[in-house]
């Protein structure tokens, strides 16, 4: 039975992998910055601590393990992006890559795979007309495209330990347990569809079903190495997803609203740059690959 080990294994997406990785029949080893039991109920799953700043780990945990899916960062949207948040966010992700290159190097260990976050925010917005992004592009010369540029090239060392690297750059993550959706869902408990800007930003999204499938996909798949944009087939705007979600929700009963782009400034500060960029991503790689999208239409992804 294979181990995988996955570095911020708590968030939304560790835990929907975690649990597809069980059912799968794997062990999983949770690594996260919080002490936590096992629970007699899921032996499969066990816990072991990290502490980034400090640059310690559980060296044991990471020696039991076959694959690292490493999915650990502060969360990009997650608080207004001053100076000290911005720094978090690129050192959480840099200072736990390279804590785990380090560890591989100076530990005997049996990890042959290692499967790391990005995002698409590494891509600039849109051109006219909109040619989608593929993994060839450059990184965008923005807060995000440069956070991702240092990401990927800071888990790149353990390529050169002849580990297997799978860099998946993720987009927006559709899932009914939080994340984006979840922000979407808000107005409309008021009945509001709360539509971003001018709602003409193309979204690129991934049903968190497939983003999970896709990296069973990547543990399972020895051919499988580089860089992939995983994101489904059909971007949709800001404009169309927000109404398909009121129309699922709320039937016939929601009024539709532009949230102004002034507004959106105000409400999130530089961060609004993100929701209010059209970035449509092409996922023509992995499917090259063999990967086969579950959700591959909004309506479908929004309705499960
Ligand atoms: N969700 C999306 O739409 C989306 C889109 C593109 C890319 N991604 C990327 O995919 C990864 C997983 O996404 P997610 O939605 O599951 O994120 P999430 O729910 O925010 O979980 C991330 C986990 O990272 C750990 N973490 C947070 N701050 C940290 C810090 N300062 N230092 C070390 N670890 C820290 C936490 O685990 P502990 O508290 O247990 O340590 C947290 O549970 C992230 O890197 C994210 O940027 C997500």
């Amino acid at each position: 039975m294979q181990t995988v080990l996955i570095t911020g294994g708590t968030g939304l997406l560790g835990r929907a992998l975690t649990g597809l990785l069980v059912q799968k029949g794997y062990n999983v080893i949770v690594l996260s910055r919080k002490k936590k039991d096992v629970d007699p109920a899921a032996p499969a799953i066990s816990y072991a601590q990290w502490d980034v700043s400090a640059q310690t780990i559980d060296i044991a945990a990471v020696q039991q393990a076959d694959c690292i899916v490493h999915l650990a960062g502060a969360g990009v949207m997650e608080r207004r992006w001053t100076a000290d948040y911005k720094k978090e966010i690129v050192d959480s992700r840099t200072r736990s890559s390279q804590l785990i290159a380090d560890t591989l190097v100076n530990n005997g260990n049996n990890v042959k795979t290692v499967i790391s976050a990005s995002a698409i925010g590494c891509y600039g917005p849109d051109g006219q007309p909109a040619a989608p992004f593929e993994e060839h592009a450059p990184f965008d010369n923005s807060f995000l495209g440069e956070t991702c540029r240092l990401w990927e090239e800071s888990i790149e060392p353990v390529a050169a330990q002849g580990k297997r690297l799978v860099k998946l750059r993720i987009g927006i993550v559709l899932s009914h347990d939080g994340g984006a959706l979840a922000e979407f869902k808000k107005p409309l408990r008021f009945g509001i569809a709360g539509i971003l800007g001018s709602g003409k930003q193309v979204v690129s999204w991934i049903h968190i079903d497939d983003l999970c499938s896709m990296i069973l996909y990547a543990i399972g798949n020895g051919q499988l190495a580089g860089v992939f944009n995983a994101v489904a087939p059909v971007p949709v705007s800001n404009k169309v997803l927000t109404l398909t979600l009121a129309r699922q929700l709320r039937g016939k009963f929601f009024i539709p609203l532009h949230v102004p782009s002034f507004v959106l400034k105000l409400m999130l500060g530089q961060s609004s740059i993100e929701v209010l960029k059209s970035t449509t991503v092409s996922c023509k790689k992995i499917q090259a690959a063999g990967f086969t999208f579950a959700h591959a239409t909004i309506e479908n992804a929004l309705g499960q």
